[in-house]
């Protein structure tokens, strides 16, 4: 039977390269928004129709308009940016944005709060920058992460490089961006060829992560398509080639679930970029193009099986790959606080909650980072843990670096405790349409009870990663780490447990609603367990694992516990 497209297929088809009606629609001033289908082709060009969420419906009981508003994603590949650059982000920031920066949990910034009558200017602006928002969103390939270390090796600067090459190589080939946003109109009907996405693009998002087994920050089986270096003699020789990860899934549609990248093949460094090619054009053609929910690759690779999708990648490759080696133990070092580059200089990790970039009150983290990459000409690098590094740092400056930093108020890695340097949280609130509860704004509080339940049973130095979305798509990776905290409704939130630290594990559901309020009553009996029970070397997601959701829920009844 002829199953139905979904309705952006057709868009994405019809639209001339993501070209669409975007271009008219920008220059009409009588709206502050726009329609369905340009909402769904801008994403493409990196930015989000989006409305402030806290204000709604006091304008709505006023007979007033939402505010209307545009998030706008940067590309960074590996998150490495040159200091001018990173200063003229900031500037946007407050001539078009809400005057905060974003740090993204795939090494970018986004903006929040563009006006539509704004957008191309603050497009244009950071493509005159040397940066793209073009295939920020949408369907396509998005921001390819890295191992972010500034560490000045072979190995780092193989992986950095061959990120940024990667997404060259794998953005769309249309002229619509620069022309819509630089040139100021879409330049005409004709679209030009797409060789690898072709004319509707790809069935859905497709991530690609490189990391190195003795750093995992990026979370490299997230991806649907995870890159693990192989490292010989200090040198890159290869990559073994995992497919399918992806943490998107939909709360009580268990055909939708989290999912580990699995090895697949391994390549030569020499062939990466072809091998990368044939995988996204196997998701091009095999992803689901009538159930948006269900597009990614890891079904794919769930509904063919691993041997089907080999085959696939390799007649698209054009010859045989070989068999993948075992997964390598895979490993997450400390990244805040000072680290030797090993060329002589210094790099500072300065830890930016939820990757909130703002000055508020006493802590003027904004204009700390803004003087110290200006002052000191610093290298600014982007984690997947929603930091900031700040590399290139001389010997002899470290000492006023952190003065400046403690002067403007920053709080730097060693005030936190390891729960609070290792938290994420997404945006969720106000500004994401799909938030089903807060996750940033709550963050603080929530990390504050598990610090204090942690505390009684004297694990406050352990190292445990807590991960708050705000919905169940994933976009701070909650079913990986050892805690997950995921929004149901306002107020309620899921929680997950038994991934490990490094993530090379899914972590399962404990409770399906516990009250914002409660949640770190929710864990102390875990907590209390654990500091009696663990083995040695034990971590808190190995634990939960060992014991599995039967004997956690037996320890003892967490007190009120919503609907349970
Ligand atoms: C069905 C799945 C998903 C949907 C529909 C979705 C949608 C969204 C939306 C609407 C935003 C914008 C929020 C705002 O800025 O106000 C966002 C942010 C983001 N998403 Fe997703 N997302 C999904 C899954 C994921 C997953 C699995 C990841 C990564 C593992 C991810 C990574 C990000 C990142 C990096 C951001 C930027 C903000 C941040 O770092 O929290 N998304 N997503
Ligand atoms: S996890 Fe959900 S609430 Fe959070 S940013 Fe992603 S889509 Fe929005």
């Amino acid at each position: 039977m002829e199953q139905k497209y979904s309705g952006l297929e057709a868009v994405k088809a019809a639209s001339r390269g993501l070209r669409g009606t975007i271009d008219t629609e920008l220059a009409d001033a009588s709206t502050p928004q726009v329609s369905e289908s340009a909402y769904g082709l801008l994403k493409f060009h990196g930015t989000y129709e989006q409305y402030d969420r806290d204000t709604a419906t006091a304008l709505k009981q006023a007979g007033q308009e939402k505010d209307w508003q545009f998030m706008v994603r940067t590309r960074i590949p590996a998150g490495r940016l040159e200091p001018s650059q990173y200063l003229v982000l900031d500037a946007l920031s407050d001539q078009f944005g809400n005057a905060t920066m974003r740090i993204t949990t795939r090494q970018t910034i986004q903006f929040h709060g563009v006006a539509k009558s704004d957008l191309r200017a603050t497009i244009a602006s950071i493509n005159g920058a040397l940066l793209t928002t073009l295939a920020s969103c949408g369907d396509v390939v998005r921001n390819v992460v890295a191992t972010p270390a500034p560490v000045r090796d072979a190995v780092h600067a193989t992986l950095q490089d061959t990120a940024a090459l990667l997404s060259a190589a794998l953005l769309p080939r249309t002229r619509a961006h620069h022309s819509i946003f630089v040139l100021g109109s879409d330049g005409g009907e004709e679209a030009e060829e797409e060789p690898l996405f072709g004319p509707a693009y790809l069935p859905r998002k497709f991530k690609v992560g490189l990391a190195h087994p003795g750093d995992n920050t990026i979370d490299v089986l997230a991806n649907d398509l995870g890159l693990i270096a192989e490292v010989v003699d200090g040198r890159v020789v290869g990559w073994i080639m995992c497919v399918g990860g992806g943490h998107g899934m939909t709360h009580n549609k268990p055909q939708t679930y989290p999912r580990l990248a699995t090895p697949v093949a391994r390549v030569p460094h020499s062939e990466l970029q072809r091998a990368v090619e044939a995988v996204v054009a196997l998701a091009r053609d095999f992803g689901n193009r009538t159930d948006r929910r269900r597009a990614r690759l890891k079904y794919v690779v769930d509904d063919h099986g691993l041997a089907w999708v080999k085959a696939g990648i390799e007649e698209r490759f054009g010859g045989p790959l070989e068999d993948p080696p075992p997964l390598p133990k895979l490993e997450l070092p400390e990244l805040l606080g000072w680290h030797a580059q090993g060329n002589g200089r210094w790099w500072l990790g300065v830890p930016v909650p939820s990757g909130r970039i703002a000055d508020t009150g006493e802590a003027r983290l904004r204009t700390g980072l803004r003087e110290a990459i200006r002052r000191f000409g610093l290298s600014p690098v982007l984690t997947p843990q929603q930091d900031i590094l700040l590399a290139d740092v001389e010997e002899a400056d470290r000492g006023a670096v952190e003065r400046l930093l403690r002067e403007h108020g920053v709080v730097l890695a060693e005030a936190l405790s390891p729960v609070a340097r290792w938290a994420l949280a997404c945006v969720a609130l106000p500004t994401c349409g799909l938030a089903l509860a807060e996750a940033e704004r709550v963050r603080a509080p929530m990390v504050g009870a598990i610090e204090t339940a942690l505390r009684r049973h004297g694990l406050e130095g352990e190292r445990i990663s807590v991960r708050i979305t705000g919905c169940p798509n994933g976009c701070a990776r909650p079913y990986a780490g050892d805690i997950g905290i995921v929004g149901r409704m306002p107020g309620m939130y899921a929680i997950y447990v038994g991934g490990d630290f490094a993530g090379t594990r899914l972590s399962f559901q404990l409770h399906d609603r516990v009250r914002e309020a409660e949640i770190g009553d929710a864990l102390e009996p875990l907590f209390a367990a654990f500091a009696q029970d663990r083995q040695p070397g034990e971590e808190f997601g190995g634990f939960c694992s060992r014991l599995g959701r039967d004997a956690l829920l037996g320890l003892g009844a967490a007190p009120r516990l919503a609907a349970e």
